[in-house]
């Protein structure tokens, strides 16, 4: 199975992305990743939706031969980050590279309940006509955030090691892998 991460964050020492990088390591024998290089993009330009930049047709690729697609961000003033907004509007022209395609939603938060809202947000992006993805329903324990992060991952490895959260994770990613067997059925 091969899945393509996006992670919402350029920040070196992003939680978002360590927990990337703990899922690509973690779920290694379950899956391939690949995380998507969203910080080569161009602003999302319409006159050139028809012959984008080579970083374009890349990442459109990445998605379009993805089995599913893992979004990880932090929540940037109640949304999700301009950075993550623009590949999905790169993505959701021309070729729409991600309808039905399966996806999951994660965030990390240093507090105690950030990302519900960048999550809700991006929900609502991901339903719109030029993406129509196929999200894994909310509800039924879907909604996942990782909260109180600098509690749960170790420097300098910056690897998520709280063994509870690994074991929710593990099931939500299990949950996450039927559910993107029964989309190809
Ligand atoms: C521009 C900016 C806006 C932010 N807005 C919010 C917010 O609305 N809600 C929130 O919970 N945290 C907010 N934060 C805090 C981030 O969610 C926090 O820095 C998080 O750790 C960033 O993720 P990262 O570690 O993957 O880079 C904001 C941070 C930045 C830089």
């Amino acid at each position: 199975m091969n899945i393509v991460t996006i992670v919402g964050s350029l920040r070196k020492n992003s939680y978002n992305r360590r927990l990337a990088k703990t899922m690509e390591e973690r779920y290694k024998d379950k899956f391939n990743m690949q995380i998507a290089d969203i910080r080569s993009l161009p602003h999302y330009d319409q006159d050139e939706e028809n012959n984008p930049p080579q970083a374009v047709k890349d990442f459109k690729d990445a998605v379009s031969n993805a089995d599913g697609v893992i979004i990880i961000t932090p929540e940037y003033n109640w949304s999700v980050p301009g950075v993550l907004k623009n590949a999905l509007d790169w993505a959701s022209r021309v070729d729409k590279v991600f309808i039905g395609k399966p996806v999951m939603p994660l965030g990390v938060t240093l507090g105690m309940l950030g990302t519900i809202r960048a999550q809700a947000h991006l929900r609502e992006i991901l339903a719109s006509s030029g993406i129509q993805a196929k999200i894994l329903p909310p509800g039924a324990g879907n909604e996942v955030l990782i909260n109180f992060a600098n509690q749960k991952f170790e420097e300098p490895t910056g690897q998520l090691v709280d063994e509870e959260t690994l074991k929710f994770l593990d099931s939500k990613v299990d949950g996450f892998i039927d559910f993107v067997k029964q989309s190809k059925q």
